[in-house]
Order: C-alpha cells, then sequence, then structure tokens
C-alpha cells in the first residue's frame, strides 16, 4: 500500500480543522492518505496522488470535465469529500487501459475523432464506460439524454455519440 502524507493545499489550510485519514483504492492500488477533510476526491487524485486525467473544468458540478469511477458508479469528483469514500474503489481515466491497451471505449474515441482539444475527453470516457454498463446506451436518444452532463465545448458530440453507438453495438453483437 501506498503512503501519502500530504499538507493541505495552502489555499485548504485552516487552523483548528483536523486531517482525515483514509484508505482510498485507486486503479486497483491502495492508498493511504492524510489529508483536510474538506479536500475534494478531485484534488486527493490530483494534487495528492498526481493523477491528472481527472479534470478540474467548472469545480461545481456542471461539467462533467471531473468524472470518476467509484465502485463502478460514475460521480462527479469535484462536488465529492475525498473523506466520503474511505475503503472505496476509485477508478479514473488511467485506470481504464489492461495491460497497456487502451479500453475499448478509448479506442473507439480515437477512431472516431471524438476529442479536438482533449480537455473534455477524459470525463466524457469515464461517462460513457458507466453508461455503456448500466445498459443505458441503447438508442441515440438515450446516450445523448445520459451524457448531456459531459460538456464538450469544442462540440465533438456527434464524434462522440458514434463512438459510444460503435462500442455499445459490438458489445450487443458480440453477447448474441
Ligand atoms: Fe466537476 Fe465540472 S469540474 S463537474
Ligand atoms: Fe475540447 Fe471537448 S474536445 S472540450
Amino acid at each position: 500500500m501506498k503512503h501519502v502524507d500530504t499538507p493541505a493545499h495552502p489555499r485548504e489550510a485552516a487552523p483548528g480543522i483536523p486531517d482525515v485519514e483514509i484508505t482510498l483504492d485507486v486503479n486497483g492500488e491502495p492508498h493511504r492518505m492524510r489529508l483536510d477533510a474538506r479536500v475534494t476526491l478531485l484534488d486527493a487524485l490530483r494534487d495528492h496522488l498526481g493523477l491528472t486525467g481527472a479534470k478540474k473544468g467548472c469545480d461545481q458540478g456542471a461539467c462533467g470535465a471531473c468524472t470518476v469511477l467509484v465502485d463502478g458508479k460514475r460521480i462527479v469528483s469535484c462536488l465529492a469529500l475525498a473523506a466520503q469514500y474511505d475503503g472505496r474503489e476509485v477508478t479514473t481515466i488511467e485506470g481504464l487501459a489492461q495491460n497497456g491497451v487502451p479500453h475499448p471505449m478509448q479506442q473507439a474515441f480515437a477512431r472516431h475523432d471524438a476529442f479536438q482539444c482533449g480537455y473534455c475527453t477524459p470525463g466524457q470516457i469515464m461517462s460513457a464506460v458507466s453508461l455503456q454498463a448500466e445498459g443505458r446506451a441503447e438508442t441515440e436518444e438515450d446516450i445523448r439524454e445520459f451524457m448531456s452532463g459531459n460538456i464538450c465545448r469544442c462540440g465533438a458530440y456527434p464524434n462522440i455519440r458514434a463512438a459510444i453507438r460503435e462500442v455499445v453495438s459490438e458489445v450487443r453483437d458480440a453477447s448474441l
């Protein structure tokens, strides 16, 4: 287990607020961490563990750039306190590839050119992976609706939806 014992970020520091000790299982590896109780899961991942795949876009739950999976379900990590997730399994974009092979959704995003600047892409992919696992990506309308929390300022939406459709239909065909 890795131990991360970092002082609070200067803007987090406040006298009289005790640190918390938690263990986060991130991408299959447990990390024992001592943190200011007010540190968000996003900041814990980015600033304390150096996992910068999840992006800070709005920092107020409106853009989806910070989407990660907790116990397989997507959440916006900028609105989550790390201390709430003691003992839970967190998956970030860095944890999707298996043995160096990108996840099928990552491959589909590349094939369909489903990004321009790429800032929203990790969040889009994590949401898409979760959506697929939830069985909520069966129709174009479903994909539009359930991906609507992930904003892309570059407007890559048609390509993003095409990538998701392809992965969903491949999985469906493989199960027939
Ligand atoms: Fe979390 Fe925008 S940074 S939703
Ligand atoms: Fe630029 Fe989505 S690819 S914000």
